[in-house]
């Protein structure tokens, strides 16, 4: 079935305006200069830089996504951001549940499905991250954690039409480490079975839905990996930052 791959560069807590706007615009030429491309691209910058580089890549092609975004519509979240102030600012994605904030502030699947919800609801498409860490893998225990990761993070309605999934073994971000080419489709195959199970396999299910793989994707190794069945783009950090990088990785979805 003919999922359009989709690349997001995730680009952290990475740039200041200046650093920002200039990738932003570097992409923004390649696009230009682009005959029908045959992905998608989104980038998601920092929140400071959300604004801006909306403004830089509109009416591009390129699309705008945000890191994380709060469960709740609004209220009382210092320091917090919600789906429908980045929907606002022109974003169409965000991602939810990245490793890093499952780590760094100890988010949950439950919280991760009401943010994806919440997402939703303001009209803006979840990516949904799940992955296991080296010692589940080391422990044969890799299936087990992303179908329960799956089962607990994916937010009710939904669809291919709204909804992407995007796998990262946490012991391949930024590491230089990627599982083989046979363990990503293993993985890969398990998600799109999970979800068929859950959506049906049709084109509005599981059959349409698009699940990226993240890890230390890179020039060099984004060829084998896109070419893999199961696999309908990536997320990439830090090859997402130089321009010449991200815009090689977009292109081996050729
Ligand atoms: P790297 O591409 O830097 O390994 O990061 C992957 C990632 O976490 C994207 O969300």
């Amino acid at each position: 079935m003919a999922r359009r791959p989709l690349i997001a560069g995730n680009w952290k807590m990475n740039g200041l305006r200046g650093d920002g706007l200039a990738l932003a615009s570097a992409l923004v030429q390649r696009m230009k200069a682009e005959t029908g491309p045959a992905f998608d691209m989104v980038v998601c910058p920092p929140f400071t830089l959300v604004a801006g580089v909306g403004a830089a890549v509109a009416g591009s092609g390129i699309a705008l996504g945000g890191q994380d975004c709060h469960g709740a519509e609004k209220g009382a979240h210092t320091g917090d951001i919600g789906a429908a102030m980045l929907a606002d600012l022109g974003c169409a994605f965000v991602i939810v549940g990245h490793s890093e904030r499952r780590t760094d502030h100890a988010e949950t699947d439950a919280q991760v499905k009401v943010k994806a919800e919440a997402a939703l609801a303001a009209g803006l498409t979840p990516i949904v991250c799940i992955g296991e860490t080296a010692s589940q893998r080391d422990a044969g225990d890799t299936m087990e954690v992303v179908k329960g990761q799956l089962a607990g993070s994916l937010p009710e309605g939904a669809s291919a039409a709204n909804t992407v999934i995007a796998y990262e073994p946490v012991w391949a971000i930024g590491t230089g480490r990627t599982p083989t080419t046979g363990e990503v489709q293993e993985v890969h195959a398990l998600i799109r079975g999970e979800l068929a199970a859950r959506l049906g396999g049709g084109e509005g299910g599981a059959g349409g839905l698009r699940i990226l793989y993240g890890g230390s994707v890179k020039p060099a190794n984004a060829g084998e990996l896109m070419a893999l069945p199961d696999i309908d783009g990536g997320l990439i950090g830090g090859a997402s930052l130089n321009a010449d990088d991200f815009w090689a990785i977009a292109e081996c979805c050729q």
